[in-house]
């Protein structure tokens, strides 16, 4: 079977470049683009007063000075925190950024994205809405920008209200993986899969190759793997490190 044509660079800087600079931030996005890394990841969700933000947590304890659950906290409280010194002390004054500040940066270093939406409980309807209807307004190149999620809530909104957008179903591997994906897939009318690729095995590997979809692996740090991946039909390659993944597969198939 042939495979749609769908542009997406081999590697994507996940979370930005999450091994160099704090996950979710612009210090994170700029890290990238200084790397020569073409595309990131990003997390997407809300906060109490439907500001879309980038986090990837439910709770705020990992990669802020903050506790408790990021939906419970307004846009001005969240700006509060830090969301850099839990990493390095070189990073202070970090904020978490709105999607606005993100998209800003990206813009500024003609970047493309792949933004996942990740809800927090009970707000999958409403948190695909608002992302979608921001990016429509503002983001012009479709040819630069992947819409993803776990949820198939968020991308039921994301197949009505972002049709011509290039969208891509992320699940796990192993026994994560879904049984009707291919049913699932063609439901949510997906050009991807973002599977993990370090918990899918070959076996389940070979049953998607037969799929109609673009195969990107989450998160691939490893070059020994990566280039094993590759062989099994994996095109982009979602990674912490993107200096040596880079170095790892082969750039030109
Ligand atoms: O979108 C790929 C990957 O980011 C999915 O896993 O938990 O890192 O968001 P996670
Ligand atoms: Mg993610």
């Amino acid at each position: 079977m042939t495979k749609s044509i769908f542009k997406i660079p081999r590697i994507i800087g996940h979370r930005g470049a999450a091994a160099y600079a704090p996950e979710n931030t612009i210090v994170g996005i700029h890290t990238a683009a200084d790397m020569g890394v073409d595309w990131v990841e990003l997390d997407v969700k809300l906060t109490k007063d439907n500001i879309p933000i980038l986090f990837h947590d439910d709770t705020l304890d990992r990669t802020t000075n903050g506790s408790g659950n990021v939906a419970d906290l307004t846009l001005k409280e969240v700006r509060d925190l830090d969301a850099g010194h839990w990493f390095g002390d070189s990073f202070f004054d970090l904020r978490i950024p709105t999607l606005e500040q993100a998209v800003d940066a990206l813009i500024e270093r003609d970047m493309g994205v792949n933004f996942e939406i990740k809800p927090c409980a009970g707000r999958e309807k409403e948190t695909a809405e608002v992302v979608l209807d921001y990016l429509s307004q503002i983001w012009d190149d479709h040819s630069k920008i992947l819409i993803s999620s776990f949820s198939h809530v968020s991308l039921e909104i994301a197949a009505d209200m972002a049709n011509d957008w290039a969208r891509s179903f992320c699940i796990g591997g192993g026994d994560a993986l879904p049984e009707n994906v291919a049913e699932l897939a063609r439901y949510l009318e997906v050009k991807a899969l973002s599977i993990d690729g370090n918990t899918t095995t070959p076996e389940q590997l070979l049953g998607l190759q037969d799929l109609d979809l673009a195969l990107l692996a989450y998160t691939i740090n490893d070059p020994d793997l990566a280039r094993e991946l590759q062989a099994m039909g994996i095109t982009g390659f979602f990674t912490d490190e993107p200096d040596t993944i880079m170095d790892g597969i082969f750039m030109v198939h």
